[in-house]
């Protein structure tokens, strides 16, 4: 009999699927269900940027493109990086054009990772950066990161999960589901860690732009530690841009060469009328208006929730303010139910539809995502709702 790559025996699909999967049948069935559990920014793609693309197909660019990207696409991208985080890529080598962050984490993986390698990943994250490392045959090790330390990992326990196999540190700043985000000199103490035991930093900064408290530094700004990150980032979040599937890489050529392999060989070029939207939306001063003005959005629902959560004075759930992103991490710890019979209570209950923490690894149990890329109405109904509900248990 034929067999499976039985690396995927290993990757759990998540509990969050099955419920995103009832909340549309719900949906579909008519019942009125405010949906929270969405990492998709609610607001439409600039129209300008979608002009921007058809234009290009108008203008033929509907063939291959180049791989590594338009050099217009890569210099646009290493002038955001100067500009936001001061940090300098020669778009002719340091920088990839990918499919996306998720994509841009699966290059570097790919030109990083040698089966067997540890990867060192905080808990609770995104379960695609573990799931990815598990694909690319590498070992992950979740390193806690306690709601008590504000969701970083404490500094001894990078330290007690290193092996001599670590090869690759993942980190999400700010954080897919917590917002949280280190200090710069934090961020200091683990590059000269990367630095002594030789390990890569892969720094997906997808929510850079949505941050509430200072300006979160990307890991690479911090000195000497370009050589040894990689940043990932794309226009998804903030562009409003997730359906269009594009972002970029940045790090070190020899390892851009390595990944614009992997990119050639599995999807040869992201489509060029994509690139020439996404050069527009980096580089027209009209849009930088429209996505501050987005961010402006859920900086509000953001107060919304924090003022709501004030007056509602729950004796249940705990309210962390989320330094960036555009998330809760309500803590439901309280009630000692699981995080995933919360959500589905709630969904049954209340009809609210949450992404159960236990998603994000052991550290997220107790916890429940809650989303603010959603309209005022529904966060604020949302809200209510889950601490009614809350309060009766
Ligand atoms: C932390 C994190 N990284 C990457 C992505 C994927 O981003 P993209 O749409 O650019 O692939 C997500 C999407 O939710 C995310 O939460």
């Amino acid at each position: 009999m034929q067999s499976s790559n039985t690396q995927f025996e290993l990757i759990r699909q998540s509990a969050t699927i099955a419920i995103a999967d009832r909340i549309l049948a719900l949906k579909a069935s008519g019942q009125n269900i405010i949906g929270l559990q969405v990492g998709d920014p609610d607001f439409s793609t600039p129209p300008a940027v979608v002009d921007a693309a058809l234009k290009a197909m108008q203008d033929g660019l509907t063939h291959y493109g180049p791989s590594r990207g338009y050099l217009d696409l890569r210099t646009a991208v290493a002038k955001k990086l100067i500009r936001d985080e001061g940090i300098t890529y020669d778009p002719a080598s340091e920088i990839l054009i990918t499919h996306g962050g998720i994509h841009a984490y699966y290059l570097a993986m790919q030109s990083i990772l040698n089966p067997g390698d540890d990867v060192l990943i905080p808990d609770p994250s995104w379960a695609t950066h573990t799931n990815m490392a598990i694909m690319l045959r590498g070992n992950v090790i979740r390193v806690p990161a306690p709601a008590e330390n504000g969701f970083i990992p404490f500094f001894e326990s990078w330290e007690k999960a290193l092996t001599p196999k670590t090869r690759v540190v993942v980190l999400n700043y700010p954080a897919n589901p917590t917002g949280a985000y280190p200090t710069r000199e934090y961020l200091q103490k683990l590059q000269d860690f990367a630095a002594e035991h030789n390990l890569w930093i892969i720094s997906d900064e997808v929510y850079g732009s949505l941050y509430y408290e200072e300006k979160p530094t990307s890991a690479a700004a911090i000195r000497g530690a370009k050589k040894r990150t990689l940043i990932v980032n794309s226009l998804s979040k903030s562009y409003a841009m997730t359906g269009w599937r594009v972002g970029f890489l940045a790090g070190p050529a020899y390892i851009i060469e390595n990944a614009l392999k992997a990119g050639q060989n599995s999807i040869t070029c992201v489509a060029p009328f994509i690139q020439k939207a996404a050069t527009f939306a980096l580089t027209d001063p009209a849009i930088q208006d429209v996505t501050a003005n987005m961010r402006a959005a859920y900086a509000r629902r953001r107060e919304l929730v924090l003022l709501l959560s004030h007056e509602l004075e729950s004796e249940k759930v705990l309210v962390i303010p989320p330094q960036g992103a555009f998330y809760f991490f309500l803590d439901f710890r309280l009630l000692k139910m699981s995080s995933l019979e919360i959500c589905e209570r709630l969904l049954d209950e209340a009809g609210v539809g949450l992404v159960p923490g236990a998603a994000f690894g052991e550290e997220g149990e107790g916890f429940v995502r809650m989303t603010i890329a959603a309209s005022d109405e529904d966060v604020e109904a949302g809200f209510r709702k889950i601490i009614e509900w809350a309060e009766k248990q």
